[in-house]
């Protein structure tokens, strides 16, 4: 079991969870991420190391919540425990070790992406980072990356920062020259974009894939990627390769599987926090006692409070 520490929404549907994972946060490296197992039946979810504590015992985890299975493990509280978390899998990222590095984090990407800048500049690397949100409450690790070194932030709208897409400010970058690597993290679109802005200048680029996982362990074949025309294993191979190499359509494509299935999911899920909130309000003579209630800790504090109001 790991215990849940920490909390805090970063923005609107984007969570970090600070939860015990001792051995973990002794030996994880940037870039690898762990498989997490709420509960007994709940679906597996990678999730990529965000930062880690070894001295607390700590990893940081940072979730957006897109379905029934990263709202429900959002909606754990501090106290709350998780069943299983499996890692650090996967390879460390391939840090360089002298001259100048872009890291650049769109969305909740860019949690992902912090470890790397940290690491990079750890070895002496200068770091830019170049992070993006749909608008100012959407931009997230902004004050963490700074300890690496000069961010540039972006928004779509233009209501904060650079107005405009992380692929503007990096060709900008990359235009002035002198850059030796590039690590890009984020929504599929913007990882290609990303590859295609450095491809004509030669620089090394390595895009982490978000691919389909299921057991972690390179044996069941759900995260396979297309690199370089050879099929590869997200989960032992990677989770980052060359960008320039990745057939990001396919990726898309794979990722695009389970939708439909993934919405049938939460709209139940969404039904059934309903009807638990209604028999909280009913238990209580009416009054909801804790809104969007969801796990068990939630419902068992309400029950149990609703029977102190009968008492
Ligand atoms: P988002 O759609 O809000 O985009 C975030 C930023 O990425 C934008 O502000 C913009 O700067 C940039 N961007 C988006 N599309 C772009 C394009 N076509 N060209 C150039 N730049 C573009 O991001 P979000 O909602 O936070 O991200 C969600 C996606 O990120 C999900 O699909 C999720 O699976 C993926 N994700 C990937 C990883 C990974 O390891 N690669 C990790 C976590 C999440
Ligand atoms: Fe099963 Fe990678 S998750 S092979």
């Amino acid at each position: 079991m790991h215990a849940v520490i920490d909390k805090a929404q970063l923005s609107p549907n984007v969570t970090r969870l600070v939860i015990e994972a001792p051995c973990i946060a002794e030996i994880r490296k940037p870039g690898q991420f762990v498989i997490v197992h709420r509960a007994p039946g709940a679906e597996r979810i990678p999730l990529t190391i965000a930062d880690a504590d070894a001295d607390r015992g700590t990893i940081t985890l940072v979730i957006q919540a897109v379905g029934k299975s990263t709202e429900d493990l959002v909606a754990l509280r501090p106290g709350d425990t998780i069943a299983d978390v499996a890692g650090p899998l996967g390879k460390a990222t391939e840090l360089i070790d002298h001259g100048r590095a872009v890291c650049v984090g769109g969305g909740v990407g860019t949690a992902v992406v912090h470890p790397i800048a940290l690491g990079l500049a750890a070895r002496g690397v200068e770091v830019i980072s170049v992070i993006g949100g749909r608008s100012k409450e959407w931009v997230i690790f902004e004050d963490e990356l700074r300890r690496a070194g000069e961010v540039i932030t972006c928004t779509d709208d233009g209501s904060y920062g650079r107005h405009g897409f992380v692929t503007d400010a990096l060709r900008d970058v990359i235009e002035a020259g002198g850059v030796d690597a590039v690590y890009a993290v984020g929504p599929v679109p913007m990882m290609r974009a990303v590859a295609e802005v450095t491809r004509p200048y030669g620089v090394p680029t390595f895009a982490s894939l978000n691919a389909i996982m299921l057991d972690g362990t390179g044996m069941c074949g759900g995260c396979r990627v297309a690199v370089g025309g050879k099929t590869l294993y997200a989960c032992v191979d990677g989770p980052e390769f060359d960008a320039h190499q990745v057939d990001f359509r396919e990726l898309a494509d794979r990722l695009g599987t389970y939708r439909e299935f993934e919405a049938h999911a939460t709209e139940v899920a969404h039904r059934r926090r309903a009807a638990a909130q209604e028999d909280a309000a009913d238990a209580v003579g009416g009054t909801c006692l804790i809104p969007g209630l969801a796990t068990t800790t939630e419902r068992q504090e309400a029950a149990a409070a609703a029977g102190d109001r009968r008492e």
